[in-house]
């Protein structure tokens, strides 16, 4: 099966939520890899959002982690090859076949693939302008949405619903990547009101993962938080 996770923005939780399914579905005994189709914002010899999944689950056998591209700037992916490289940096971005060859590789040689997008749902990959909602769309994966609690998430999460809706996905799985201990009331209706939101698309809502996985034990917190989504 393969899974693509996007979300309604960058920084809204995408990276921890696939750790947390992929401790899921190692916990199951199923073998998970994870690609990172353009990893951007990141040194050669830096940890990306993979090599993070992999290290908070703490290497387990069964888990294989990889990326398409690894771009510096912390820009969204076009444009961080073109600040790189110019438009030869563009021109040697991967193609939408070369992401569905990889990713193809991985879910013959594995059970489940967690194919983590970069930003949002139509951020651009390829030099040709395939967007995540393309590759999601050619690879046939079920599409998981990963939404913020906070003020501006309920247009956010809309938009993202109805873009994924026109574009031929009839439903998904849509979840909060990082919810507070202590909700306010925006929390708390924010939270009633995706839920219904993703009813009224025909979506799954899986809940929230609560905002403190990544400290202390992380392996275990986002094995428990993966196991409390529905
Ligand atoms: N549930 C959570 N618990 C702890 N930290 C979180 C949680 N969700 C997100 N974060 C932190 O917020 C930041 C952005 O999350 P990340 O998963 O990297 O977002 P994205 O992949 O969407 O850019 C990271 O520093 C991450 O560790
Ligand atoms: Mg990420």
């Amino acid at each position: 099966m393969i899974h693509v996770i996007t979300g309604t923005d960058t920084d809204v939780g995408k990276t921890v939520a696939t750790a947390a399914l992929a401790a899921r579905e190692l916990s199951a005994g199923r073998r998970v890899a994870v690609y990172k189709p353009t990893q951007t914002g990141v040194q050669s010899s830096e940890a990306g959002d993979a090599q993070n999944i992999a290290a908070w689950l703490g290497h387990p056998t069964g888990l294989l982690v990889a990326e398409g591209i690894r771009l510096r700037e912390p820009m969204a992916p076009l444009d961080a090859a073109l600040v790189e490289g110019g438009s030869a940096a563009v021109a040697m971005l991967p193609a939408l076949t070369d992401h569905l060859v990889r990713i193809s590789q991985l879910a013959a040689d594995y059970d489940t693939v967690l194919v983590e997008g970069a930003g949002g749902l139509l951020v651009v990959l390829t030099a040709a302008g395939a967007n995540i909602a393309d590759l999601a769309k050619a690879l046939g994966a079920a599409l998981v949405v990963v939404s913020r609690p906070d003020l501006g998430t309920l247009n956010h999460t809309a938009l993202t619903l109805e873009a994924a809706s026109r574009r031929g996905f009839a439903s998904g799985t849509l979840l909060l990547g990082s919810y507070p201990a202590q909700p306010t009331a925006l929390h708390r209706s924010n939270l009633e009101n995706l839920r219904q939101l993703a009813s009224r698309h025909g979506w799954r809502w899986a809940g929230a993962l609560p905002a403190d996985l990544i400290s202390g034990e992380t392996e275990k917190s986002l094995l428990n938080a993966a196991m409390a989504l529905t």
